[in-house]
């Protein structure tokens, strides 16, 4: 029920944090991971580690935000592979700041960089999971997928956004049999946070408070979501948006 064997998997950001965290997962449950990446030295050491744990990983180098390498890089796994069965929309950046902090600028930045990738993604992915008759995306968004922070505006609409693009895409290509899912992590110890946890005083203290579980979440802890959303163990679950949290979503 969970195995993917013989599976092709594209993984943005899968260089590192959750998103490597998602495709040792995948590697593990025996499919081939595409890194979709913009630093290939970070890329090339992930491929390593996923190449031994599963079948041989590859690298392409993408920039999630341009139109034409996210088609160069469908169009490079499907010579390369001739299939693709499972996408993960992981890539993302915060830029903190007010409102009126954000210039316009960043703020497309944001938008493009989270929300707008996986609509080039997807978009791409489609007709290659269509002539199969079935395919896996897996989108990723937060907590403020939920709530709202004064300090997060452009990444909190982002994240907002995907939830509504999954339950969109979920609609439309559910009788081409792909299943479309998001995954929202709560508070998870990787590059992104940490920047947070060295600029704001008692942060680490204050999540540690207010998750349920009583700790950070590591990017291993996505392993088990990602190959449950990407295998047949998923097949009539579409359109939903899963707090991967410690219960930090549960508590008022
Ligand atoms: P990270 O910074 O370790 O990983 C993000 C990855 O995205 C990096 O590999 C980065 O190079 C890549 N990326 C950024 N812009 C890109 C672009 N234009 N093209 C290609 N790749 C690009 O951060 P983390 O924490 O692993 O984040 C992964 C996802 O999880 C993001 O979407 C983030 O918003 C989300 N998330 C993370 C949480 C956390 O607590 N760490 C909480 C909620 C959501």
């Amino acid at each position: 029920m969970f195995d993917l064997t013989a599976r092709v998997a594209i993984v943005t950001g899968g260089n590192g944090g959750i998103g490597l965290g998602m495709a040792r997962g995948l590697a593990r449950a025996g499919a081939r991971v595409v890194v979709a990446a913009r630093n290939s030295d970070k890329a090339d050491v992930a491929v390593r580690e996923l190449s031994a744990l599963g079948p041989p990983a590859v690298a392409i180098r993408t920039d999630v935000t341009v139109e034409h390498s996210v088609a160069e890089l469908v169009d490079e796994v499907e010579r390369r592979f001739g299939r693709l069965d499972i996408l993960v929309n992981n890539a993302g950046i915060n830029i903190r700041g007010s409102i009126q902090e954000l210039s316009l600028a960043q703020w497309n930045d944001v938008l493009s960089t989270n929300l707008s990738s996986a609509f080039l993604c997807a978009r791409a992915a489609y007709p290659l999971m269509k002539r199969q008759r079935g395919g896996k995306v897996i989108n990723v968004g937060s907590m403020l997928s939920i709530f709202g922070a004064s300090f997060a505006p452009a990444y909190g609409a982002s994240k907002g956004g995907i939830v509504q693009l999954t339950k969109s895409l979920a609609v439309a290509w559910a009788p081409d049999a792909i299943q479309v899912n998001a995954v929202l992590p709560g508070w998870i110890d990787t590059e992104l946070t940490q920047a947070g946890r060295r600029q704001i005083p008692g942060l680490s203290e204050r999540v540690v408070a207010r998750t349920p579980a009583g700790r950070w979440g590591t990017p291993n802890e996505f392993e088990g979501i990602a190959v449950f959303l990407a295998s047949p163990a998923s097949d009539f679950i579409t359109g939903a948006a899963i707090p991967v949290d410690g219960g930090y979503s549960t508590m008022v």
